[in-house]
């Protein structure tokens, strides 16, 4: 499977045909419990499927194929029911009272709410860094330090860290390094193969691709696949069966998305930087980003995010752009088939760097509409927001 492109690999991986009674696509098996044949069987817990919880023909077929565009540094991949759960579930897997936890200070901001909340009520303490810090976060170890967690890039700020540089660190300290790779799937990036060790989709995202579903995949390597996979067991976590295949069918066409979300999204960066109305934009793809050179060399394609500093402004012309957009929706998801904007401000919850922008910020997901109108569409929100703000 392996010799195979990743695109290829993506639609014949997961398929048992004979098993499918020749079906294309696996069953949605909606199931709870999993009949022995005999007393010996059950006593011995014998049979491919034991138990609904812990993986049906659906389930299987997805992980089979998410592991064969993983790489074979993948062991295993546990499904839950969003990214989130990928996140908490990864880290509940590796840490334990007393232990201490480096995080990324670019994440996506649930992530820290599980560190300061749930985490420090169980007696595990989070220090943030700054996203570039490379290998200069040894100074930050402790003895009992177990995990590193990255983003890269962040979600919404699109610094990029050099996650290879920080995983030789935490590995020379023997700690684990998880790293939420929902921007680049693992298409356009094999982090497994880039130190990493946990390695977590919000699957909700470019996987599924339609913004239809909830959905969490956690890949790990063969040295974290053993505690995770008993993690999720202990946890109970599972996935729910129509969600499991919407993933799977999403997973088909991740390819030809992902390429046009690329294409259009780099086009429509490079027509954002050229706009007087705007101050600088954060796409690691674009030559002028700092992040560039480590996309170039970790990464094979960009998605459809991105973000954009506008020149200063009153938050009425940000609000008269976002109210005149008729394309680009307003919503806190991303990764399906449509175009998205929102404003955000990271500055009340970075800690371990300042985050100043010089001007408001404005998220961008690029879906698969047509350039032209997507353009037509900001000049529109563009032309309201020079109006209020000359007002
Ligand atoms: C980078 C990143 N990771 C994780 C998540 C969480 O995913 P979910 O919404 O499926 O819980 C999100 C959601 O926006 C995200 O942007």
């Amino acid at each position: 499977m392996q010799s195979l492109q990743a695109e290829t690999r993506l639609v014949v991986s997961g398929r048992d045909t004979a098993a499918q009674k020749g079906f294309v696509n696996p069953p949605v098996v909606h199931g709870s419990t999993v009949l022995y044949p005999t007393a010996d069987d059950l006593h011995a817990h014998r049979g491919e499927f034991q138990y609904g919880r812990h993986g049906t023909p659906t389930t299987r077929a997805l992980q089979d194929a998410l592991m064969a565009l993983e790489g074979p540094q993948c062991a295993g991949v546990g499904l839950v029911p969003s990214g989130l759960s990928a996140i908490s579930t990864a880290l509940l897997s590796v840490l334990k009272a007393g232990d201490h936890v480096l995080v990324c200070d670019n994440v996506y901001r649930p992530t820290r709410n599980f560190c300061n909340g749930l985490l420090a009520r169980y007696g595990i303490e989070t220090t943030y860094f700054d996203p570039l810090i490379g290998a200069d976060i040894a100074r930050l170890f402790r003895p009992n330090t177990r995990v590193v967690m990255v983003e890269a890039p962040g979600s919404q700020s699109f610094e990029m860290p050099d996650v290879p540089a920080v995983a030789a660190v935490a590995h020379a300290h023997g700690a684990l390094v998880i790293d939420d790779n929902t921007w680049a799937t693992p298409l356009f990036r094999r982090a497994l193969e880039q130190g990493v060790d946990i390695s977590i989709q919000a699957a909700t995202k470019y996987i599924g691709g339609h913004s239809d579903i909830m959905f969490g995949t956690i890949s790990a390597n063969a040295k974290a696949w053993p505690a995770l996979a008993e993690t999720i067991r202990l946890l109970g976590v599972c996935a729910g069966p129509d969600d499991v295949f919407l993933a799977l069918r999403g997973l088909r066409t991740l390819a030809v998305r992902l390429a046009h979300h690329q294409q259009s999204a780099i086009d429509m960066a490079q027509w954002l930087a050229a706009r007087p109305e705007v101050a600088k934009v954060l796409h690691p793809a674009l030559a002028s980003d700092p992040g560039h050179a480590i996309w170039k060399r970790d990464f094979t394609g960009a998605s459809g995010l991105f973000s954009i500093v506008l020149k200063p402004a009153p938050q009425a012309a940000v609000d008269a752009l976002l109210d005149t957009v008729k394309l680009f929706g307003m919503g806190y998801s991303w990764g399906g088939f449509e175009s998205l904007v929102i404003p955000y401000d990271c500055t009340d919850y970075r800690s371990a760097t300042a985050w100043a922008p010089g001007g408001p910020t404005l998220r961008l997901h690029i879906g698969l509409e047509s350039l032209s109108d997507l353009k037509a569409d900001l000049d529109r929100g563009f032309a309201a927001f020079n109006a209020a703000r000359s007002v």
